[in-house]
């Protein structure tokens, strides 16, 4: 029933080391790119071309640096363009565009006022086209329209309140279904979620418990994020690893159940995850490259699936260079390293509704639903288009 198309992705990250950080996003088609990697954009193709072959360098001017501490890369399925976050260790608060239809970038200055995007927890939510950020307990929301290149005007980032979790609570955000969930969140029960409501700006007051077979399999641990997409409509599903890399989660909100897959081979708390339709990416602190096949229809499947090296990657850009950080920091900029965040996904409308919206529609809403609809009516009039 919902009419949008959907899609997104996003990711995220927290806190790390303080180097340079490469990224990796996909474009509607599911090419793989890793920006920043060895200094260097590269566009590793479809997922039938990761084994082999090489990657081909895209790197173009009006990229930024690379050269933040927590870079975030995000995908605007609708609009086909890659957002990033903290891309310029010198300009923290710009976002970094790029359309990849066009193969050109272009810089979005923001007014962040009390946020600091390179330390916050930021995900883009699918079918607004809005980034939704915590930092220090507060809640944060910025409206990209439909910008596949950057306005002459500064974005605002608004404070729209404070959430029910204490400042002092480090962030694993996920999401799915126009719902932003919550991990690790003190004095909830292991195996539960908190819930934001996108569309009703509402934090539902009772966790949701994901369990595998009956049996609680989540643990209250911090990790990292990721949506799978969907060739269209919102994101049902989303990825939580915990930074003890002992297990990959895929959670779906649709049925409230979570299967548990092969953990990275990598166990890197600030590895950068991003998913496709059918994979998810792992680029680690020394800039190797990794995915694991996904199959939303086929749970044996999954459950038997194996992590494997992006070659395409490893072949151009090595992670021991990429490592060794900027020393070989070709031309344009910077090096590359690490990287660490999670994203998720994404959403799209209600259908489903019954979750939490029903409760939700009782509190506040800032940005009412009806604009949400309507938005999302547009873009998917834009996406027909397309
Ligand atoms: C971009 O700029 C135009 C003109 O100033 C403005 O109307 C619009 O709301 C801005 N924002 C977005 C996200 O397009
Ligand atoms: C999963 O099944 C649905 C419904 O049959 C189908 O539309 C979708 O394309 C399938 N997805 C994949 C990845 O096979
Ligand atoms: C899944 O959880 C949501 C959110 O709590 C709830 O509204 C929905 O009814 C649940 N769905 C099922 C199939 O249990």
């Amino acid at each position: 029933m919902h009419s949008f198309l959907t899609l997104v992705t996003l990711s995220f990250l927290a806190p790390r080391a303080a180097r340079a950080t490469a990224c990796v996003a996909m474009d509607i088609n599911w090419n793989l790119f890793a920006f920043g990697l060895d200094g260097k954009d590269w566009n590793a193709g479809t997922q039938d071309q990761w084994a082999s072959g090489t990657a081909t360098e895209i790197t173009a001017s009006g990229r930024p640096p690379f050269d933040g501490t927590a870079t975030q890369c995000f995908l605007s399925q609708f609009t086909n363009a890659i957002y990033v976050i903290d891309g310029d260790k010198a300009n923290p608060s710009n976002i970094h565009i790029y359309d990849a239809t066009a193969n050109s970038w272009s810089t979005q200055t923001t007014t962040a006022g009390n946020l600091d995007p390179s330390s916050a927890n930021i995900i883009l939510d699918h079918d607004t086209n809005f980034f939704y950020a915590v930092l220090n307990g507060e809640l944060f929301d910025l409206d990209m329209g439909l910008l596949k290149s950057a306005n002459s005007s500064a974005l605002p980032w608004n404070d729209i309140e404070a959430t029910p979790y204490g400042s002092s609570y480090k962030p694993t955000m996920a999401l799915a279904q126009n719902h932003i969930h919550f991990l690790d969140v003190p004095n909830t029960p292991t195996g539960e979620a908190n819930i934001f409501v996108i569309h009703f700006s509402f934090f539902q007051p009772n966790p949701q418990a994901y369990p595998s077979n009956g049996q609680t399999v989540l643990p209250a641990q911090h990790g990292k994020t990721a949506s799978f997409f969907q060739a269209a409509g919102v994101q049902q599903e989303f990825v939580y690893i915990p930074d003890d890399g002992s297990n990959t989660y895929v959670i779906n909100v649709e049925t409230n159940t979570t299967q548990v897959l092969a953990g990275p081979t990598s166990k890197d708390p600030n590895a950068f995850y991003f998913a496709g339709i059918t994979s998810l990416v792992q680029l680690d602190s020394t800039g190797s490259v990794s995915f694991l096949s996904y199959n939303q229809n086929d749970t044996s499947a999954n459950a038997k699936a194996a992590w494997s090296p992006i070659s395409a990657l490893a072949s151009v850009a090595p992670p021991s260079s990429s490592a060794s950080a900027s020393a070989s920091g070709s031309s344009t900029g910077s090096a590359s390293g690490p990287k660490s965040s999670s994203s998720s996904g994404s959403s799209s409308t209600s259908g489903s509704g019954s979750s939490s919206s029903a409760s939700g529609a009782a509190a506040v809403a800032p940005r009412g639903i009806l604009s949400v609809l309507a938005g999302a009516l547009v873009l998917g009039t834009i996406a027909l288009a397309l």
